[in-house]
């Protein structure tokens, strides 16, 4: 039942994790600490920070990361997602994250943004990426 509501311990494991990749941040420029986890549809989590680079195109969004995690562990559909960054804000995924998110999971697919201190909002993909293409536009799915 991937897009049934998680129960509150479910989400908090989740959460936990993103926290976890967050405090594990490499991000030396920005200063700008973001840990991400995922929720496979398979019931794994999967969970990575931002690593930065001195060329500064080369770093990585936490998002990626958790993605690239999941594809490496084996599983294949976003179920669930938390993203854990600083500052007082919303710190939503960026477009090109939007659209790694999107290659992996359905329109209703919650994403959770939340601080240090717990989620503060969650969005479903659609409402993040709205009329977005993906697999089935080319015909394939995932
Ligand atoms: N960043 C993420 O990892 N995920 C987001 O959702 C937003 C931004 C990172 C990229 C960069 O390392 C730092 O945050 C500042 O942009």
């Amino acid at each position: 039942m991937p897009h049934a509501e998680l129960a509150d311990s479910a989400l908090q494991k989740l959460f936990d994790a993103a926290k976890l990749a967050f405090a594990r941040a490499y991000a030396p420029y920005s200063r700008f600490s973001v840990g991400a986890a995922i929720l496979s549809e398979d019931g794994r989590i999967y969970a990575a920070p931002n690593v930065e680079n001195a060329a500064y195109p080369a770093g990585t969004c936490a998002e990626a990361g958790a993605i690239s995690a999941m594809i490496a562990g084996g599983s294949r559909r976003i179920a669930e997602l938390v993203v854990v960054g600083a500052g007082e804000g919303l710190c939503t995924p960026c477009g090109a994250c939007r659209q790694r998110i999107r290659e992996f999971a359905g329109p209703e697919c919650p994403i959770h943004i939340a601080g240090p201190d717990g989620i503060r909002a969650s969005f479903t993909l659609s409402a993040l990426l709205p009329y977005s293409f993906g697999p089935e536009n080319l015909g394939s799915g995932t």
